[in-house]
């Protein structure tokens, strides 16, 4: 469906204030710094009016931001955000953003559910763009680095009753990133559980707004006490639809009668439409060997799987963890591990996939890269 549009915020009008701080740092090579605390000198910036529109965009030196102790966003949570990357082409040094349209049309979508701006979203791109160009030397070298973009829209009205905000605050800023989880890309374990639900139908699933992460951030401790990375997300205690895992989506692959199946849970307005969870699907579908489902599945059916050999893969994806296997799920007291023997398996091969559109090895034949 169509989402509503404003004129703005309009790239040609752009002000730019460059800082005089020292430049980039390669501190991210090496991987001494943790995910996402190390910043760009500049961000993006324009606020917007419910009946006034846009103010004139400009890139400024990073700072913080002054809040009203009223703000709607630091009482009700009215935000929404993003996540994105730009690469640098390990062959020819380019600077590519990957799917950024997906990024923006989506952060429309939420803004619309939660009663947040509206814009144009061409032009939010071209903001965007801008922005990543002067901030073009902190782009990384080195696959498996990026420039991670942090879209973000906060209510700034200080007002206390609970309402649409009129008076939103939008900005960009941007991190050096490698990998998202520390030690790598080596594997995480979900804990499949029944007590803790991230959405439900009607809700905000769909969202990419903080109310969405922070519900998980204790349960994820609860986890990790278990010997897991993240929580594997069920719809509900009766019949536990397997979701999401942790800040990623989730597939699952299994062995299937004739030829391997790929699963994901379907968009069904309580999962994120994810960048990476899409392009996998245009990607596997492209490869014509294994058949690709959006569908819904139990928890049940991907244990019995693991316990009778029927589930030979299962990975997260996301633009920060990109495609990360999932070596194991704890459900109802019980470790799953998730370790098929083949040398053929099709999430390095994703990763790979991926990885050499992003950084420019190959002919990018989707057309992704802007
Ligand atoms: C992403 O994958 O980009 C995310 O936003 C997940 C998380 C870091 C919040």
């Amino acid at each position: 469906a169509a989402v509503e549009q404003s004129l703005g915020p309009d790239p040609s009008r752009l002000e730019t204030k460059l800082s005089t701080s020292p430049g980039p740092s390669d501190k991210i090579k090496s991987g001494e710094v943790r995910w996402g605390t190390l910043f760009t000198n500049h961000m993006f910036e324009a606020e917007w009016h419910l009946e006034e529109g846009w103010s004139v965009p400009r890139v400024v030196p990073r700072h913080s931001i002054e809040l009203d102790p009223a703000a709607s966003v630091l009482h009700y949570g009215l935000e929404v955000f993003e996540g994105l990357k730009a690469h640098r082409g390990t062959k020819d040094g380019k600077i590519r953003l990957f799917r950024p349209d997906k990024n923006i049309r989506r952060m429309a979508v939420s803004c619309a559910r939660l009663g947040l701006a509206t814009f144009d979203q061409q032009m939010m791109l071209e903001c965007l763009r801008r922005y990543v160009m002067i901030e073009r030397d902190w782009v990384p070298h080195g696959r498996g680095t990026a420039l991670y973009l942090r879209p973000t829209c906060i209510a700034i009205d200080p007002k206390l009753g609970v309402a649409r905000s009129k008076r939103n605050l939008f900005y960009i800023i941007a991190s050096p990133v490698g990998h998202y989880f520390q030690g790598g890309n080596c594997g995480v374990n979900l804990l499949a559980t029944t007590k803790y639900f991230r959405s439900f139908p009607g809700g905000i699933g769909f969202c990419k707004t903080g109310a969405n992460y922070a519900l998980g951030i204790v349960p994820s401790e609860e986890a990790s006490r278990l010997g897991c990375h993240q929580v594997l997300w069920l719809s509900d205690a009766k019949n536990r639809f397997v979701t999401e895992a942790g800040v990623m989506n989730f597939f699952v692959l299994f062995k299937g009668s004739k030829r391997p199946e790929l699963v994901t849970a379907p968009l069904d307005g309580t999962i994120l439409d994810g960048v990476v969870r899409s392009s996998i699907l245009d990607l596997v579908r492209s490869w014509g060997t294994i058949d690709v489902s959006e569908r819904k599945y139990s928890i049940d059916e991907v244990v019995q799987g693991i316990v009778n050999g029927q589930v030979i893969e299962a990975f997260g994806s996301g633009t920060a963890s990109i495609i990360t296997p999932v070596t194991g799920i704890h459900y109802q007291d019980k470790m799953y591990p998730i370790n098929s023997e083949t040398n053929k398996k099709i999430t390095p091969q994703l990763l790979k996939s991926m990885q050499d559109i992003f950084y420019g090895e190959v002919d990018d034949t989707f057309s992704w890269n802007v």
